[in-house]
């Protein structure tokens, strides 16, 4: 008799098991969260023998599993993993597994299983692919291929596949849901349900994953915060359209409760699959965590940190021309902006929008993308000169997926601009879609794009995306094709094939702020931009959400004027610069237009930046539960605990005067600190008369306080005046 520990595998990291069984005629997933230890014989038993639900009342008679693909064949009446038809035909999917593969390099390393099914339904063979990374990440992968020879009922007649799946099965105890929404300047808000029954369905049709991206859907156990709650969480590495669910039928999911899962939005017949068609579904990420947001986001950080293309060297302090000068370039202007740059220690500037042929304003030149001479007579050298005259880099803005009709591309090539042919729709922002998957598009970008890298050594890439896409039909003699699909993966091609030119260049991902920020992008980019809001109010909030997925040396964050130019809401200097520290730190305010006092309090922040980024840049992210959301606690700790830099901001004012002893997160309770309050950059206002003494003593000098002090019983923080912020420096003793 075949052993249980023969037909049971399990993948286990960092803390996380993933565990399936091989049963015929598909596997099915026995368990998904915390480490169950080695898998004995009589683990894997006991998990198989509990596998099986109830068979309830007017249901199936045998009682409804829950596989890797489920089916209605299994009883599964939830939202099928692969959903599609040959002509109408071939809509009940039974696939079975012929192949499996189990690869598990070490001891608690991870390791991957591969599962190859055949579907004489549909005609479609499957690979799924799990691999459980270092981290206790899981990442899940599928390919479909058409196979006429499967279905001979169906022959030949093509696949439409409508939709792919990664699902993963939740226990009873994740009753919450927290996922993201936004628009533009306001990226990333969380919202929160009751995980109900029903189909909690996120989707994201425009072209990207947008401003009201979901982002990260989290389920959770009830309340779960940013330290505590056991959480399943799911992002999708895809920058084109999405869908997400947290799906709960009452009778479960098998032997569990509800199911999350995420895939590509597929639009009717994008995806007919041919004979010997293949179809590469994004790799959607698994995070599950008992320490809460805070655990789900160090596993996605590590991940990213370990890749081999993750920015090592320091994160330049940069000066993005955006906000200071907009359209209006000039070389003189420009110098004496950079001149001042460089006086408070900038070391990458980048030139925003405004640099090509006919770009005066935002309605025309996208497309051109060739200097414009009336602007810069001598080409771009010149000022390319100033700057690396100042030891600094040289980055540029380009938005290479787009076009304005108003361009000598548009008219030279009206039939490159994405959309139906019957006529294209509204513009927005004045613009439309350039058909990159076409191969003379494609080719003309790339020949641009790398031309002007080549020919100004360029540093940087700002590569922006303003609007959504909409209608985004390829023009065919036969009819117009869908084709967001197509385009996202010929914008990673161009993407791919540019660093793969320019082996130091870095790409910052922008769209309209933080419109395109997902892992898909971020395989090939080194920065976001979070948002085009630098109001540090609003700004504090959005990054912190980015955070829970982006690490903070990728996401951009820039010193804006004193009266925001996207929310007119006038703020303190020190609260623009604490909020701008925490991350990849820039500028975007006029320097020239700022007195010397001001330049020498910005200089002072830049060599904070310089100081304190060797941490910022590869600490663990943590976050303050706290009861007051007017207030925010959040922090960076070094990854041996040595040191840790805290932000505590407050937005408005509450209600409660005191703040009450609040959990310093992250540290360790059984060491002592030093810390001190930093208050080079400006003293925040309070609204309180003096503040705790110990925070009075911190401000002078170091103060020694324990770990279980600071992390479990807490301390009184001071009571801020609204849109003020402090900066605690945390130092182990003796470290
Ligand atoms: C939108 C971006 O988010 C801004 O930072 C700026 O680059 C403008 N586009 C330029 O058009």
């Amino acid at each position: 008799m075949t052993s249980r520990a023969d037909t049971v595998v399990a993948l286990r990291a960092s803390g996380v098991a993933f565990v399936l069984e091989i049963t015929d005629p598909i596997p099915r997933i026995l368990h998904w969260g915390t480490d169950l230890g080695e898998l004995t014989e009589s683990t894997a038993s006991a998990l198989a023998l509990t596998a099986g639900p109830a068979q309830l009342n007017n249901s199936p008679d045998i009682p409804r599993a829950f596989s890797v693909l489920p089916t209605e064949y299994e009883g599964w009446s939830g939202t099928a993993a692969i959903a599609g038809n040959a002509g109408g035909r071939g809509t009940t999917p039974r696939p079975r597994l012929v192949r499996h593969d189990v690869t598990v390099p070490a001891h608690g390393a991870g390791g991957s299983i591969t599962l190859e099914f055949e579907d004489a339904v549909s005609g479609i063979r499957t690979e799924l692919r799990y691999r459980l990374d270092a981290h206790g990440v899981l990442a899940v992968d599928s390919s479909l291929v058409r196979e006429a020879a499967l279905s001979p009922r169906i022959g030949s007649t093509a696949y439409s596949l409508d939709g792919v799946l990664a699902l993963m099965p939740l226990p009873e105890r994740a009753t919450e849901i927290l996922d993201f929404t936004g628009k533009w300047c306001r990226e990333r808000s969380p919202q929160r349900t009751p995980f109900g029954f029903g189909t909690h369905l996120r989707a994201a049709y425009r072209g990207k994953p947008g401003h009201d991206s979901p982002f990260l859907v989290a389920t959770g156990t009830a309340g779960f915060g940013f330290g505590h709650g056991e959480i399943w969480a799911v992002h999708l590495a895809w920058s084109g359209d999405q869908r997400y669910l947290a799906e709960r039928l009452t009778e479960g999911a098998g032997a569990f409760s509800s199911v999350l899962g995420a895939g590509e939005g597929l639009h009717s017949g994008e995806i007919i699959l041919h004979d010997g068609d293949r179809y590469d579904a994004p790799t959607a990420l698994f995070v599950w965590a008992d320490n809460g947001l805070d655990g789900v986001t160090d596993r996605l950080h590590r991940r990213l940190r370990a890749r081999p293309t993750h920015p090592r060297r320091p994160r330049p302090l940069v000066l993005n021309t955006w906000e200071a000068v907009y359209f209006d370039h000039d070389l003189e202007r420009l110098t004496a902006l950079i001149e001042k740059a460089s006086e408070v220690g900038v070391e990458r500037i980048v030139l925003d929008d405004g640099w090509f042929r006919g770009r005066r304003e935002a309605d025309a030149g996208l497309g051109d993308w060739y200097v414009d001479g009336d602007v810069w007579p001598q080409g771009l050298g010149p000022l390319a000169d100033v700057v690396r005259s100042h030891g600094m880099q040289f980055g540029l803005w380009v938005e290479p997926e787009m076009i304005n009709l108003d361009s000598d591309l548009a008219r030279a090539h009206p039939d490159w601009v994405l959309g139906p042919a019957e006529g294209l729709g509204p513009e927005s922002r004045n613009q439309h879609v350039l058909d990159i998957a076409r191969p003379d598009a494609y080719a003309y970008l790339l020949e641009r794009i790398d031309g002007l890298v080549a020919e100004h050594s360029i540093d940087y890439l700002k590569w922006d995306h303003n609007r959504d896409l909409l209608e985004a039909v390829a023009r065919g003699d036969d009819g117009d094709r869908p084709s967001v699909h197509r385009q996202t993966l010929a914008l990673y091609r161009l993407l791919d094939e540019l660093r793969l030119r320019h082996p130091g260049l870095e790409i910052e991902t922008c769209s309209g702020g933080g419109g395109r920020i997902d892992l898909g992008i971020l395989d090939r980019t080194d920065r976001v931009w979070a948002s085009d809001c630098n109001d540090p109010v609003e700004r504090v909030q959005i990054e912190r959400w980015t955070r829970t997925v982006v690490p903070p040396e990728l996401i951009g964050s820039h010193l804006g004027a004193a009266r925001s130019h996207t929310t007119a809401r006038n703020t303190d200097l020190s609260f623009r610069l604490v909020t701008a520290l925490t991350a990849h730190a820039g500028i975007e305010q006029d320097l020239t237009a700022v007195d010397e006092a001001e330049l020498a309090v910005i200089a002072h922040w830049a060599s904070l930046y310089r100081e304190f980024r060797g941490l910022l840049h590869t600490g663990r992210v943590v976050n303050g539960d706290l009861a007051d959301d007017a207030t925010a606690l959040t922090g960076i700790v070094a990854q041996d605990g040595s040191a840790a830099l805290y932000t505590w901001s407050r937005f408005v004012t509450s209600s409660a005067g005191q703040s009450g002893r609040i959990r310093i997160p992250g540290l360790d309770p059984a060491s002592a600190y030093d810390v001190v309050v930093r208050e080079d950059l400006g003293r925040a206002s309070r609204h309180q008369g003096d503040d705790p003494a110990w925070v009075t003593a911190a401000v002078a000098g170091p103060v020694r306080l324990s770990g279980s002090v600071l992390t479990q019983a807490g301390v009184p923080l001071p009571t801020l005046n609204p849109q003020q912020a402090m900066l605690i420096d945390v130092r182990r003793a003796n470290a």
